[in-house]
């Protein structure tokens, strides 16, 4: 894979995707919503061994969502079982490369053997230290405020917080990203304009990058060209540019944007 034009020492420390568009890969050739999903799975392999090789240190997979459970039957028990192949097959792959795969969600609602086997990748890669892939599984943005909510306000009842005492730290703390840094960088693929209830309150600042090319079509060289245009966005966190850059803006003619 030719990096060119990638600046390694600039890479976003975690990137989280919403992978979409598996269905209409599959209607375009004329082929079951499952075969797209396979596909996608290959994908994952992609963006997973990209990351891991360029040294992004967290990479987070909206492989399943809440909502996802209301789709047919029949495409929610084949996802589950390409998420079980997935993680069969993989789980040497990780070990031999340092990755740690974690989960989010709520894994109450997924089959016990899914659960089982995820519950034996996610021991048996907890020591690895390479870079960690969170996989979001029957996952909602919101369901992990509601909880996150209900995590602080027991705490609260049982006298281990105050309520004046809770910040934006608590609540960071009590989502179940807990001690991951944020988002860098946010990719959807299929071209949607929405977050459909992946991470909310994690995206505060991340940079958004929108591409129309479906979930199955997107490997090593569509990763590259949102690495490239992540590098190429300033981010400013509310700050003006004279603020981030003073030296550099004061040479810049007339331009000020105070805006966030
Ligand atoms: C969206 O496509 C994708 C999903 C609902 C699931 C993502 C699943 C995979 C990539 C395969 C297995 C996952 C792992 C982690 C191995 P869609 O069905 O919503 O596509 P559409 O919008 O075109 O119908």
């Amino acid at each position: 894979m030719n990096l060119r034009g990638l600046d390694k020492s600039r890479l976003p420390k975690h990137v989280a995707i919403i992978m979409d568009g598996n269905g209409r890969w599959a209607k375009l050739r004329g082929r079951s919503r499952t075969e797209g999903h396979r596909r996608g799975k290959a994908s994952v392999r992609a963006v997973v061994e990209m990351s891991r090789k360029l040294g992004i240190s967290y990479l987070s997979l909206y492989a399943f969502s809440i909502e996802n459970w209301l789709r047919p039957k029949d495409e929610v028990h084949a996802l589950m079982g390409l998420l079980e192949h997935y993680l069969v097959v993989e789980q040497p792959r990780m070990m031999r490369h340092g990755i740690r795969l974690l989960s989010i969600g709520d894994r109450t609602r997924l089959p016990a053997s899914v659960l089982r086997t995820l519950g034996k990748t996610v021991k048996a890669t907890s020591e690895k230290k390479g870079m960690t892939v969170l996989l979001a599984l029957s996952y909602s943005g919101r369901d992990d405020i509601v909880r996150m909510v209900r995590k602080i306000a027991h705490k609260v009842k049982e006298g281990s917080y105050a309520v004046d005492e809770i910040d934006e730290e608590t609540v960071s703390a009590h989502v179940e990203t807990q001690s991951i840094p944020d988002p860098d960088l946010l990719i959807r693929t299929s071209g949607e304009m929405r977050i459909s209830n992946f991470f909310l309150w994690q995206i505060a600042y991340t940079e958004l990058y929108i591409t129309p090319t479906l979930w199955p079509d997107f490997r090593e060289a569509e990763y590259l060209q949102a690495l490239l245009e992540f590098q190429r966005r300033r981010r400013r966190f509310g700050l003006t540019d004279e603020q981030l850059a003073p030296a550099a803006a004061s040479t810049e003619t007339g331009e000020h944007q105070d805006h966030p």
